[in-house]
């Protein structure tokens, strides 16, 4: 598929059209270097005062996965059970140097995905984030302290033939459409469009 000519006649690097969410992942164990280049690129994420206040719980390991499969939505369990590694995205609520509330954590946790979801690409693997799944009982399972948020779950791996998938998700398996630039860009200041 030509991503760029579905997406866009701007000028951007071709790995944001590539980076989509598929749910057929294959189960090919990922390889351990590649999987530690992925969160190195979310590492050199921005931050509000450079807190880095995200943290990734890796469930590469049956048993981990295991863990954080039984926390999933219904819906997401069909699909996510089949990627190889499901990373969960806390970040510290309270910047580390005072405790005081960081509520910049959100903004720049999601910064942190977003790095982690292209270099997944250029990996030659997909990343899609889930937000549905049981936040207090994943938080319990992994024994994530109180200070942290849980944001998301990221299942990460190699796209697999659309045959893995239930006959539902076989329809929506494919890249989306996004708004127009002119209706999520004010110049100025906020106009009603
Ligand atoms: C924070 C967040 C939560 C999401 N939650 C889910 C989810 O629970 N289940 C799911 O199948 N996709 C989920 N998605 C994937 C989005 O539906 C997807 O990113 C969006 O439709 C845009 O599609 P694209 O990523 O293929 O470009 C989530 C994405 C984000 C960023």
């Amino acid at each position: 598929m030509d991503f760029k000519e579905r997406y866009s006649d701007k000028d951007i690097n071709n790995l944001i059209f590539e980076r989509w969410s598929p749910r057929a992942f294959s189960g090919k164990p990922i390889d351990e270097q590649k999987l530690m280049n992925i969160l190195e690129a979310a590492r050199w994420a921005p931050s509000c005062f450079n807190d880095q206040p995200w943290r990734f719980i890796v469930a590469a390991a049956e048993k981990d996965r295991a863990v954080v499969i039984e926390a999933l939505a219904d819906t997401n369990k069909l699909w996510a059970k089949n990627a190889p590694v499901l990373v969960a995205v806390a970040s510290r609520t309270s910047f580390s140097h005072n405790d005081k509330p960081n509520r910049w954590n959100g903004f720049d946790a999601g910064c942190a995905w977003g790095y982690l979801a292209l270099e997944a690409r250029r990996q030659g693997l997909y990343a899609h984030a889930m937000g549905g799944f049981d936040k207090l009982k994943l938080k319990e399972l992994l024994e994530l302290p109180d200070e942290y948020e849980l944001y998301a779950v990221v299942a990460i791996g190699e796209l697999a033939s659309i045959d893995v998938l239930s006959e539902e998700l076989r329809g929506r398996e494919k890249p989306s459409e996004r708004k127009p630039l002119e209706n999520i860009v004010h110049f100025g200041k906020y106009q009603v469009k």
